[in-house]
């Protein structure tokens, strides 16, 4: 929509100056893996950290974006109108997954300009998806962090019980199940996340992200 006019604003206050005053670099740590595969544990974990450390950080994760800026269509009817839901809340086809991860990705880049650790926790299924929130970033600030946990530890794990409702047909187009999930390919870190404990993978982040001089 080339008629629409809208401009960038530089902010007058630096991401340099924020990041100096807040004493770590700003970046986007991309959790990625399927349900259960322990992506919000330890991204909490990892902030918790991060937070004993006087770093700047903060969890963006999938069931709390999708309670309000990516709210499903059905949560969206409550306050607004029928189009205004179907237009604007997201559920789970590619294209919705798609929007999902564009919005996450726009917020976690505004996080790391604000000079935050940004710390994202989302299946996000998608090679391209995830690439391109990469791609919309600065070199080195997209840190994609792969949770490798096995189908059937997730599965076996299942703590919302959503595994078998999709085994049993009830609910429809699962990853893992019966929606894709590609892995990435050149991930930043790989977590073996079903024979490790989230504390040893939480640390094995910090101990990336002290590596590349982001926290201290
Ligand atoms: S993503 O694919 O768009 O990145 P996101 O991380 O936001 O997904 O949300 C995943 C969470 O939504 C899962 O942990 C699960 O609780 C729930 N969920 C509901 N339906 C599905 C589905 N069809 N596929 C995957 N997760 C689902």
């Amino acid at each position: 929509m080339s008629n629409v006019e809208v401009y960038w604003h530089e902010h007058v206050v630096s991401r340099e100056q924020r990041e100096e005053k807040n004493n770590n670099k700003g970046c986007v740590v991309w959790f990625t893996g399927l349900s259960a595969c322990g992506k919000s544990t330890v991204a909490n974990l990892v902030d918790y950290k991060l937070f004993q450390r006087g770093a700047h950080s903060f969890v963006l994760d999938g069931d709390n974006v999708r309670h309000g800026l990516n709210a499903a269509p059905k949560m969206l009817m409550e306050k607004h109108s029928e189009e205004f839901a179907k237009r604007f809340g997201l559920g789970f086809s590619a294209i919705d997954r798609e929007e999902n991860i564009r919005r996450i990705g726009a917020v976690a880049s505004l996080f790391a300009s604000a000079g935050i650790v940004a710390i994202t926790a989302f299946i996000s299924p998608y090679r391209r998806d995830r690439d391109n929130v990469r791609a919309s970033l600065p070199e080195g600030d997209f840190i994609e962090i792969f949770v490798d946990a096995p189908l059937e530890v997730c599965e076996a794990r299942d703590p919302k019980g959503l595994y078998k409702k999709a085994r049993a047909g009830e609910l429809k187009g699962f990853t893992g199940i019966d929606d894709p999930y590609e892995a990435p390919l050149n991930p930043e870190l790989r977590l073996e996340a079903g024979t490790k404990t989230p504390d040893q993978l939480a640390d094995e982040v910090v101990a990336y992200l002290v590596s590349k001089g982001i926290v201290k």
